[in-house]
């Protein structure tokens, strides 16, 4: 059945994953990516589907109460898949304003949209909204999230996501808007802005830079394939409940440190240096403020109820990754050169 929806913060690392997956895989949707553009949004993430028929860009920012209020009534949305989000727990240590503006006024303004817009018949809408596993807290050495785990959010970006997540589901038990909530473990793959651990190692240890190791290292992520997410996603999105969470993941955990000497490891192979030259680069520093201890995802739900697993083991996933990294050498030089975004401010400044 053909849908109008909207995507927002397509621009990204995963929703220009979610947004190619979802514009090549269904031929009657008409896709709208809505996108501020921030530092982390690169309109070259998915160039190669920019001209498709059923895919359109709009350059916004959901915080604009008056500007969102008006694409919505300029588009019979359908549903909404909600990714627009300040992403890095450091930069919300440093700001954390932009991360209550964005990720907490600005899912409410697309709330309030919706529920105005399809007000009085609710019947084949749905508000998805994309959240982490970082909003239940810190685990120690045992134990996974579960989608019934209390929420203990820890840093101002997962306060962040923690309260517009509950805002979503307020949205749901007092107004009765169809919403479904998913919650993830760390992600990897291509497209990453530098700034997150594993492409920004990549690129320090290709330019021979430090490779700065937050505390002792032994801080543990659960990491999953981006396309794994996006493909998670697209399921719950068709077959999720009304009202529910789904927690996704791919029960794969590592400290930091073995991640980081696996990222050297390969990219000692790759670049032709001698075995263990990248690992010279690793340097202990100053810790995180409030670093979460242990990330694990517990995604029994998603995988007996709507029949997901994940596809790519990760040895191999890191493998692909790095290679992308290192054979799209002009990605990376501008998004750390800072020239893209005036390129597409520049583009974009009178739409
Ligand atoms: P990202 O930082 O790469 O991308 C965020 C996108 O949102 C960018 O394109 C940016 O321009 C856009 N954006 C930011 N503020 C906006 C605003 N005010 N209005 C419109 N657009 C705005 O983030 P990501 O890693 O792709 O994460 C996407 C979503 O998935 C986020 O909601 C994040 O919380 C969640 N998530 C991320 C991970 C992860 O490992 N990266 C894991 C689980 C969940
Ligand atoms: P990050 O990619 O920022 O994701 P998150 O904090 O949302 O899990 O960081 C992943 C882990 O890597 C986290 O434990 C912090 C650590 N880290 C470093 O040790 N050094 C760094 O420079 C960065 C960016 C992260």
């Amino acid at each position: 059945m053909a849908k109008t929806i909207l995507i927002t913060g397509g621009a990204g690392f995963i929703g220009s994953h979610l947004v190619r997956l979802l514009v090549k895989q269904y031929a009657d949707y008409n896709i709208v990516n809505l996108d501020k553009l921030t530092y982390a949004g690169n309109l070259a993430n998915i160039a190669d589907i920019e001209n498709n028929s059923n895919y359109e860009f709009v350059k916004g920012d959901i915080v604009d109460t008056d500007f969102i209020n008006e694409l919505f009534k300029k588009y019979d949305f359908d549903s909404v898949i909600h990714l627009a989000a300040e992403s890095h727990v450091d930069r919300s240590i440093e700001s954390p304003m932009d991360f209550i503006m964005t990720n907490i006024v600005g899912t409410t303004n697309l709330l309030n949209a919706a529920k105005h817009t399809w007000e009085g018949s609710f019947k084949d809408k749905l508000f998805y909204h994309v959240s982490t596993d970082e909003v239940y807290g810190s685990l120690g050495a045992e134990g996974m999230f579960l989608e019934t785990t209390s929420y203990d959010p820890r840093s101002p970006y997962s306060a962040s996501k923690a309260s517009s997540d509950h805002i979503v589901r307020a949205y749901h038990h007092t107004y009765g808007l169809p919403i479904v909530i998913s919650n993830c473990s760390n992600n990897y793959g291509s497209h990453q802005f530098p700034e997150k651990l594993i492409p920004l190692f990549i690129n320090n240890i290709k330019n021979n830079l430090p490779l700065p190791v937050y505390g002792k290292g032994e801080n543990i992520r659960d990491w999953l394939w981006v396309n794994d997410h996006a493909r998670a996603i697209d399921v719950i999105f068709h077959k999720g409940k009304n009202g529910e969470t789904y927690n996704i993941g791919g029960h794969n955990e590592w400290t930091n440190i073995d991640l980081i000497k696996v990222i050297c490891s390969v990219m000692d192979e790759k670049l032709e240096r001698p075995e263990g030259e990248s690992e010279k680069l690793i340097t202990y520093v100053t810790d995180r403020a409030g670093h979460d201890m242990r990330y694990a995802i517990d995604a029994t739900k998603l995988q007996e109820e709507l029949g997901w697993v994940p596809s790519l083991q990760f040895e191999e996933g890191i493998r692909n990754t790095i290679e992308w990294y290192l054979s799209n050498e002009e990605w990376l030089t501008n998004i750390t050169s800072g020239d893209y975004k005036e390129y597409y401010d520049q583009q974009y400044k009178n739409r």
